[in-house]
């Protein structure tokens, strides 16, 4: 088994009634028994994917819902289009003490939220979790987040640019307190060497901020970073900032694509290794005892799936109305201001063909437009080494499909099994997520 690439596993939820297979709630085997809103749910879901040896919890995350399909938001509100969402951090704390190794992803954006209490909050929760939290940084692509927040939305490279900012000063005050400023000698009565506990004076574009950070040194210094930007700005951004990658690539030939020129932006225009950050690549994994069961399986989670959700969902994640659009034009056609990359999984869905409106409504809705894997564990592992070993992947992002359920199979059945050829962990190697993401 030896010199097998190992990978690293993600569970891709919302804290949220559904999270990204449109009409997941009322599948018959959703959250059978359990309250996504109370800690029950979220400890049971924690322990499921630590049992499981995930890396972490990913947590997606919008600040308001969509609005522009037929410019309301009453569709998403009908559907439970990512709707209702609560806020990600208030989950981390229960899913971290319920947990020993298991890291949060948590999606927080830079719209909103100023730098300072941007890095206390990270930084608070680095410290409760013992070193096990990453930022899924995100700047809000979406009209009704601007719109909830009574804001002017900006186009995407003023975000870019302005998020380069948040980064310099975010990382100025992670950087604040030097690792041993803390003395703590009760003898003296000194707790802290201020001169290794740095004030920040940043005076930019966007931010300004004087002060020291409010924050201590936390197990991990600062979060993992975590990026999922897919434009050419964006594949920047994370190729200059990221730890780690959260893709979504349809077919094995666009990850391979997208891993080389990841790769190649690493060493050509940021110096760092080529490899150095986990590409982490979205899949759904639909598995059953033997093929016609997980075909079973398949169909009836496609079942929930209700079209004018799905449409109003492409409107949210792309920007256009849809509802203005012939359920049978191509959308290859259609320019859209939204998440590029995630759309660019539909324009491949059909390896380049043209895809229609009403097709790609439904294909994105099933897993937010990622590979379906449906079959025997056997079937899964084999597809799972395959995007490793041909598409570069590092490691999965499992999407949702059934809550708890979908992640209680995939431990069950394909954990063991990608286990047994030598492709995935049987035990935590390190105590912080930087440590167990760099494993491997
Ligand atoms: C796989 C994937 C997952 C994403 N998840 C979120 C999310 O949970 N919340 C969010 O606000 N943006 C999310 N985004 C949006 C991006 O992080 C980014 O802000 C957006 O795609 C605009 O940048 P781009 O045009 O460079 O892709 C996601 C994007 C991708 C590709």
């Amino acid at each position: 088994m030896a010199g097998k690439k190992k990978i690293h596993l993600l569970g891709f939820i919302q804290h949220g009634v559904n999270s990204h297979a449109t009409g997941m709630w009322r599948h018959p085997k959703d959250k059978i028994n359990w309250d996504w809103s109370r800690p029950p749910y979220w400890q049971h879901m924690a322990q499921t994917m630590e049992r499981g040896m995930f890396d972490a919890m990913f947590i997606a995350d919008e600040l308001a819902p969509y609005n522009n399909y037929e410019q309301s938001s009453d569709a998403c509100v009908k559907y439970a289009v990512q709707c209702p969402t609560h806020e990600p951090s208030t989950i981390v704390p229960i899913i971290t003490t319920a947990t020993k190794h298991l890291g949060v992803g948590l999606t927080l954006s830079t719209a909103f939220e100023h730098p300072y209490s941007m890095v206390r909050r990270l930084s608070s929760l680095d410290h409760l979790s013992s070193g096990r939290i990453a930022w899924n940084i995100v700047s809000s692509y979406s009209k009704s987040e601007w719109d909830a927040y009574g804001a002017e939305m900006t186009n995407r490279s003023d975000r870019y640019e302005r998020m380069e900012e948040y980064m310099d000063l975010c990382c100025q005050l992670w950087d604040s307190w030097e690792p041993d400023a803390i003395i703590a000698d009760k003898e003296t009565g000194i707790f802290a060497d201020p001169s290794k506990v740095h004030e920040v004076n940043f005076k930019g574009k966007y931010f300004s901020s004087k002060g020291r950070s409010f924050c201590y040194h936390s197990p991990q210094g600062r979060p993992v970073f975590w990026q999922a930007g897919s434009s050419a700005r964006g594949r920047d951004f994370a190729a200059k900032h990221a730890e780690a990658i959260f893709a979504v690539h349809p077919t094995v030939d666009r990850m391979k694509q997208y891993s080389d020129d990841l790769n190649q932006r690493l060493s050509n225009k940021f110096n760092r290794k080529p490899g150095s950050v986990k590409l982490i690549y979205g899949l759904q994994c639909i598995v059953g005892e033997s093929e016609s069961h997980a075909q079973e399986k398949y169909e009836q989670i496609r079942s929930c799936i209700p079209l004018e959700g799905a449409l109003a969902w492409i409107s949210g994640h792309f920007g256009p109305d849809f509802s203005k659009y012939d359920l049978d034009e191509y959308v290859q056609n259609i320019e859209i201001p939204g998440i590029q990359g995630l759309f660019e999984s539909i324009i491949y869905a059909k390896g380049g063909d043209p895809i229609t409106v009403k097709e790609a409504a439904l294909y994105y809705a099933m897993g937010m437009g990622m590979p379906v894997v449906v079959g025997t564990p056997t079937d899964v592992a084999d597809k799972i080494e395959y995007y490793t070993d041909e598409g570069g992947a590092d490691g999965f992002m499992l999407v949702a499909s059934y809550t708890p359920g979908c992640f209680e199979e995939f431990v069950d059945l394909v954990v063991p099994e990608l286990q047994r050829r030598g492709r995935f962990r049987t035990s935590y190697a390190g105590t912080t997520l930087r440590e167990n993401l760099l494993q491997y």
